[in-house]
């Protein structure tokens, strides 16, 4: 039995396969199109998918009546052609028998059956479903059952989505970098001002209740004409991420007190908000956030919703295949040589970061390492690169919590030592790599602290600017070409 799990026709598709084996292959459409966030599938992707063979059913990972119905109440039109998923899909050649699941199903369904928990409080926080923008969720003897919901327009990622705008980044893609933008802000300035403008008073107390006093699906770019400035902008930046924080310790410490269990299983798109993930280690002993809990994860969300079988998920290398053995020893020459180096080898990871199989890799020690990194990636400032560390050196060297996906933050302990890895507000989003972990990343990190007594190196993923994370080994090239950076592909041949 195969089955297709499809998440597309929105922003950044993607498609997970399954087989009587369990999940065999995950990967974003992007990596497949070259087209960044891409919405749409592409040939490419479901040829790579049919090596499983044919689908026998396809699962949708939302409803689009009810999707359609709230584009209308929104003022978006009546898009039922448009939503049609089996016009869609037949598009692209896909004929197989289509079920459905609904939105925040899907992001709860993909945390909570690729858990370790089989009792778990389920929180999925994110823009927009059909209809709903937060849910919360009872996991328990296999079954997923909804205690909590939030409704459209009342969305606290919708209006992160529209401050995002405010600030002139790009909504529903450039959130991420509002949250670096935070640290260089100071929060106090327009906390207040933010907070009156936007959130409904009634709305908030120890509960998960959002009121957002305005309908934002248009943006906010109405908002206070008058600050222009860089520092405008990273003060906005500051006071959106505190309010936001605020609302999201409100719902855990809800949720905490309201249901049993101890361990949470956080999901939906605001689940990558690393700073405000960190909260959550204050109300719950336990935390999985799985490593693409946004709508991409919902491919593989959606046929779980279904399955009610869990398939924990002990890692994310999902993707396409650049076959070959990890170059240990390659990069560990090209790192102590020149102190950067990339790899392209392996699974894919499924998900928006790299965990050591399409990587730039660097050494974190030294003061010139940052500026060399950027000047390659050509980006802003305020985003920070991340450390990948061996498990058991993590605590000597950060703070808690870190965890293998660079999901939360954590503090330096030696922020001289290794500036590059560390953010303007003295945190790092730390991967950590654990000692069964038999990936290249560990082999690597093993093998580069034996010759160098350091146990960890700089790890951000491996893409042109503007483009999506290199797939395969013509990325892999354009990439070596474009910036004069090795990019080694595999152990045997001679890069
Ligand atoms: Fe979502």
């Amino acid at each position: 039995m195969i089955t297709w799990g499809i998440s597309a026709n929105s922003h950044d598709a993607a498609l997970a396969v399954f087989t009587d084996e369990g999940l065999e292959f995950a990967s974003h459409s992007e990596r497949f199109s070259g087209i960044k966030n891409d919405a749409h599938l592409n040939k490419e992707l479901i040829d790579y998918a049919r090596q499983w063979g044919e689908p026998d059913e396809v699962v949708w990972y939302e409803r689009p009546l009810r999707k359609t119905f709230r584009q209308l109440r929104a003022g978006q039109g009546w898009n039922y052609r448009e939503n049609n998923v089996k016009n869609y899909l037949a598009g692209y050649g896909v004929h197989a028998p289509i079920r459905y699941s609904t939105h925040h199903h899907s992001h709860a369904a993909a945390g909570y059956y690729t858990s370790n928990f089989r009792d778990a409080t389920v929180v999925c926080i994110d823009s927009i479903g059909e209809f709903e923008t937060l849910t919360i969720w009872e996991g328990k003897d296999d079954k997923l059952n909804k205690i909590y919901s939030q409704g459209y327009p009342h969305s606290i990622g919708l209006w992160y989505s529209a401050m995002t705008q405010r600030v002139g980044l790009k909504p529903n893609e450039d959130e991420y970098i509002l949250m670096g933008m935070a640290a260089y802000g100071d929060p106090k300035r327009l906390f207040m001002d933010i907070y009156n403008d936007f959130i409904d008073k009634e709305g908030i107390g120890y509960n998960p209740k959002i009121k957002i006093k305005h309908n934002l699906h248009r943006g906010c770019r109405w908002w206070r004409p008058e600050l222009t400035t860089e520092q405008d902008m990273f003060d906005i930046a500051a006071a959106t991420q505190a309010v936001y924080e605020y609302i999201i310790i409100n719902t855990l410490l809800w949720a905490s007190r309201n249901l049993d269990s101890k361990n949470l299983v956080l999901m939906g798109g605001c689940a990558l908000n690393c700073s405000a993930n960190s909260i959550a280690y204050r109300y719950f002993d336990n935390v999985w956030i799985m490593p693409n809990p946004g709508d991409a994860g919902s491919a593989v969300g959606c046929v779980l919703a279904h399955k009610k079988q869990f398939m924990p998920m002990p890692h994310a290398y999902l993707g396409y295949n650049i076959e070959g053995d990890y170059p240990v020893e390659k990069l560990v020459k090209e790192l102590k040589n020149t102190g950067i180096a990339g790899v392209a080898n392996g699974r894919a990871e499924f998900g928006p970061r790299a965990f050591g199989n399409r990587s730039l890799l660097a050494d974190p020690r030294g003061n010139d390492i940052k500026d060399r990194v950027n000047a390659i990636k050509q980006r802003q400032k305020f985003r920070p690169f991340a450390p990948v560390v061996l498990e058991e050196y993590a605590s000597d060297i950060f703070t808690t919590p870190v965890g293998p996906y660079m999901q939360y933050t954590a503090h330096c302990r030696y922020p001289e030592t290794y500036p590059a890895i560390i953010h303007r507000d003295g945190t790092s989003r730390v991967q950590t790599v654990a000692p069964g972990d038999r990936s290249g990343i560990r082999l690597l990190l093993e093998a580069w602290h034996s010759e160098t007594g350091c146990p960890m190196l700089l790890n951000t993923s491996l893409n042109i600017k503007g483009n999506p994370m290199v797939n395969n080994l013509t990325d892999a090239q354009d990439f070596a070409t474009m910036y004069g950076v090795k990019v080694f592909t595999k152990a045997e041949n001679d890069n």
